[in-house]
């Protein structure tokens, strides 16, 4: 026998293995950033994190939510894209019909394609899939905090925010019929009626801060450039392998079209096997971590502005609670007084919220953060992140800030629980916990942000947002090119357990 020979054998077996189990267990549908549909993306938990005991002598008083819209349509711009990507697709095909090249690698899909949502004009709606995630996340808070939602409705009691934005009060009304389904008298489902408010689009600093700040839309403007560049390489990398991997000549743009129609497909459609199935895992991971990257830099922790500019919102969190804390000491009678306050908004308002209460950080990053500084941006895959559009911020994805009173004891009487996609979620400003007495939430929290002032920060001409962009640029990424980090390991992984199975082979 070659004992070479037998190693290699072994070596390609384990490779092959080792990936194919990779491959196995990867689902392009937990991988679609902020595209990910809700109820995949609360399934999706990497962290160890232990929720804290919560006594059961203590009890919520107040809630407060912050939701992103559900599931939506593809907005009209998008539409018009993927309409332009079908022509796109036809003359490609078309052109290497006529140079008679080998076509068994073409997808069979591909050719006729026309988009699924061809014909359609306007966009951007609440899709029925939406409808459901947040009629059920409305069943399931009632579920959870029966003692909250005992009270009859009033809209003083469970006032119901949204924005000036369609899908954001359909969500809001969604929401709302889940919440108090079975408590009215209308239709075999005993439905009632619930006041939904909204400000108007051009003043709601509170829920579209992002759309009321001048500095912030300028400070997006300038980056947009940058955030294209980051995303070149991965998407020229993907573009040279699949240009190869098919025989089709695609550009740049197409693949990024494509890569757009996969999230769309897998995410509304439920569909994987078509635009998806183009990319291999490793691709996916690689165009995931691009959107997140974007993510990050224009409405996450790379740029202070992002968040700070949501201290409306916080503030009015904050006081929500104090309020609360207020009727209780005061001794009002239960339904006499607020016990939930409910927002319904965009991912440009569950981010920059997340951000201020400082979720999805390590510790070192906080005291970066604290002390003004700029973050790293989020590593490359295979290296591991916590942030994730499709964890952070997908369709429905959510913030709860339950705040309970507990028997007095000499500490606190008063804890703020954190719930995140209904999940408890560390708080590193908290010792990294989720069960936070309500004063270290308002020092150590809160405050930091909130000695800054939302005009200021907005309207101001000013320098920091300047700096804080420069500084941001410095320190700069290096993005190498596409080698597969598992790869290697798994190949000297491969190359040690063969050399083990050789070594018993040769003693028996
Ligand atoms: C691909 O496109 C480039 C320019 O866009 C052109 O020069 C080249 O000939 C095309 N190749 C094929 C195989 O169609
Ligand atoms: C989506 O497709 C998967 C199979 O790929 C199936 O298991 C699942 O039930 C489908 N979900 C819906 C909502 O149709
Ligand atoms: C109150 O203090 C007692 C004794 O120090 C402790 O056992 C109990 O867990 C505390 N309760 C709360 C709600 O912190
Ligand atoms: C609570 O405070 C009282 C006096 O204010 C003190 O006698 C008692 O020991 C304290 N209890 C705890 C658990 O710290």
């Amino acid at each position: 026998m070659n004992f070479q020979k037998l190693t290699l054998l072994l070596l390609i077996f384990f490779i092959e293995k080792i990936n194919s189990n990779a491959e196995e267990n990867f689902d392009v549908r937990q991988h679609l950033s902020t595209v990910t549909r809700y109820h995949v993306a609360k399934e999706i938990s990497e962290d160890s994190f232990v929720p804290s005991n919560i006594n059961d002598q203590c009890t919520p008083i107040h809630l407060n939510l912050v939701a992103r819209h559900g599931t939506r349509a593809p907005t009209k711009k998008k539409l018009k894209e993927l309409e332009a990507l079908s022509t796109r697709l036809q003359f490609i095909l078309q052109s290497v019909e006529e140079q008679k090249k080998s076509l068994h690698d073409i997808p069979a899909w591909l050719w006729g394609w026309k988009s699924p949502w061809k014909g359609k004009h306007k966009g951007g709606e609440l899709i029925s899939e939406g409808e459901a995630e947040l009629y059920q996340l409305g069943i399931r808070i009632r579920e959870k905090f029966p003692e909250l939602f005992k009270e009859e409705y009033h809209p003083d009691v469970y006032p119901i925010k949204a924005t000036q934005v369609s899908r954001a009060s359909a969500s809001a009304v969604a929401f709302g019929m889940g919440l108090f389904s079975g408590r009215g008298n209308l239709g075999s489902g005993r439905h009632r009626a619930f006041a939904v408010t909204s400000e108007s689009r051009a003043s709601d600093t509170m829920l579209r801060f992002h759309d009321c700040c001048q500095n912030y839309k300028t400070f997006r403007k300038s980056r947009e450039p940058f955030v294209d560049k980051l995303k070149e390489p991965v998407l020229d990398e993907i573009t040279q392998v699949l240009v190869k991997r098919l025989g089709l000549n695609f550009t740049r743009q197409d693949i990024s079209s494509l890569w757009f129609l996969c999230k769309q497909e897998a995410s509304l459609l439920n569909t994987t096997d078509q635009a998806c199935a183009l990319f291999s895992p490793y691709e996916v991971s690689l165009l995931e971590w691009a959107d997140d990257l974007e993510l990050f830099i224009l409405k996450g922790y790379g740029n202070s502005l992002n968040y700070r500019m949501g201290v409306p919102l916080l503030e009015d969190v904050i006081q929500s609670m104090e309020e609360a804390i207020k009727a209780r000491e005061e001794g009002l009678v239960p339904g006499s007084y607020e016990m939930a306050r409910l927002r319904f908004a965009h991912a440009e308002t569950l981010l920059p919220f997340s951000c201020l209460i400082g979720l999805f950080l390590d510790g070192s990053e906080l005291e970066l953060i604290l002390r003004e500084q700029p973050l790293q941006l989020p590593p490359k895959p295979p290296q591991k992140r916590i942030w994730r559009g499709s964890t952070v911020a997908p369709f429905a994805g959510n913030n709860m800030l339950v705040l309970y009173t507990c028997p007095a004891n000499n500490s606190s009487k008063y804890f703020v629980q954190v719930l995140h996609n209904e999940h408890p979620t560390p708080m590193p400003g908290c010792e990294n916990s989720d069960f936070c007495p309500f004063e270290v939430f308002k020092e150590r929290v809160a405050a930091p942000h909130l000695k800054h002032d939302y005009k200021a920060l907005c309207s101001m001409e000013s320098e920091q947002t300047e700096q804080t962009a420069s500084r941001f640029l410095l320190a700069g990424y290096s993005l190498g090119n596409v080698t597969s980090y598992t790869t290697v390991v798994g190949a000297i992984c491969s190359f040690l357990l063969a050399y083990l199975f050789v070594s018993l082979y040769i003693k028996f």
